[in-house]
Formats: structure tokens, C-alpha cells, sequence
């Protein structure tokens, strides 16, 4: 089970995925990044006329935190209605800046579905190190 620091992160991103744009797949999903500072940055999906250019929450979050000058973490929470998994866009960005971080995924109601960790969701990823 997560310690209770990461537990504490759930309605932030429950409340992320109120701000969800989704008029296309209506799926609605929030994330909580938390930098190793301790600081939380939320995200949600963003979709796109264009399907392509759709943005996940999870790389809301990574993108806004990067953007400030953040480029180290340790726990992530997605939150869906049904426990949802983080795609393989997601898990490669993300795996770039924190591959040992605490993943959550969480339901709307804060049941936890899985605790794990971002090398788990990415056995033998590819990061920085892999062109050394
Ligand atoms: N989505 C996320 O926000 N995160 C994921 O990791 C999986 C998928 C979004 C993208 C799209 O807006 C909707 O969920 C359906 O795929």
C-alpha cells in the first residue's frame, strides 16, 4: 500500500479531472504529479477536433511542471472513474524524468486500484541512459 503522503494526493486528482475537456470520448481522467519538493502539479486530458492532438492527463501535469523549471518526482495518482491505466505515450514521457516513482490509479470515489511503480508499467523502458 502507499504511504500516506501519496494518499494525501487523490483529491487533487480527482479534482483535476473536473477540468477535463472531453467532448469526443467523454472520458474523463485527472492526474497529480508531486515533484520531489513535495510541490503537486494537476492535469487533465485535453482533447481536439483533431484526435491527434489530444493530450492525456498525465502529460498535462509532466508538461506544466517541466514548463517551471520541475524535472524531478516521485509519485504519481491518475484518477478515472474506473481505475484507469496510464497509455503508452504517458508512461514513456514520463519514465524519461521519473522511472522509479510511485504510481496510484484511482477511482472517483478514491478506491485505489493499483499501487505500483512507473519501471512496473514500462518493464525494460527506454530512457536517457538507453543511448549511452
Ligand atoms: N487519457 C488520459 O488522459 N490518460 C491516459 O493515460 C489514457 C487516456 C485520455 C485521452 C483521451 O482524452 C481519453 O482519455 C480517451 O482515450
Amino acid at each position: 500500500m502507499a504511504d500516506q503522503s501519496i494518499l494525501a494526493m487523490i483529491p487533487a486528482a480527482i479534482h483535476a479531472a473536473d477540468f477535463a475537456y472531453i467532448p469526443y470520448s467523454h472520458y474523463r481522467v485527472g492526474a497529480a504529479l508531486r515533484s520531489k519538493d513535495g510541490t503537486i502539479f494537476t492535469g487533465c486530458n485535453v482533447e481536439n477536433s483533431a484526435y491527434p492532438a489530444c493530450i492525456c492527463a498525465e502529460r498535462t501535469a509532466l508538461v506544466k511542471a517541466i514548463s517551471e523549471g520541475i524535472q524531478s518526482f516521485d509519485a504519481l495518482v491518475v484518477a478515472t472513474a474506473n481505475g484507469g491505466s496510464p497509455c503508452g505515450h504517458c508512461r514513456q514521457m514520463l519514465f524519461e524524468f521519473a522511472p522509479d516513482m510511485t504510481v496510484l490509479l484511482v477511482d472517483f470515489s478514491g478506491t485505489v486500484h493499483v499501487a505500483t511503480t512507473l519501471r512496473d508499467l514500462l518493464p525494460y523502458g527506454f530512457g536517457p541512459h538507453g543511448m549511452e
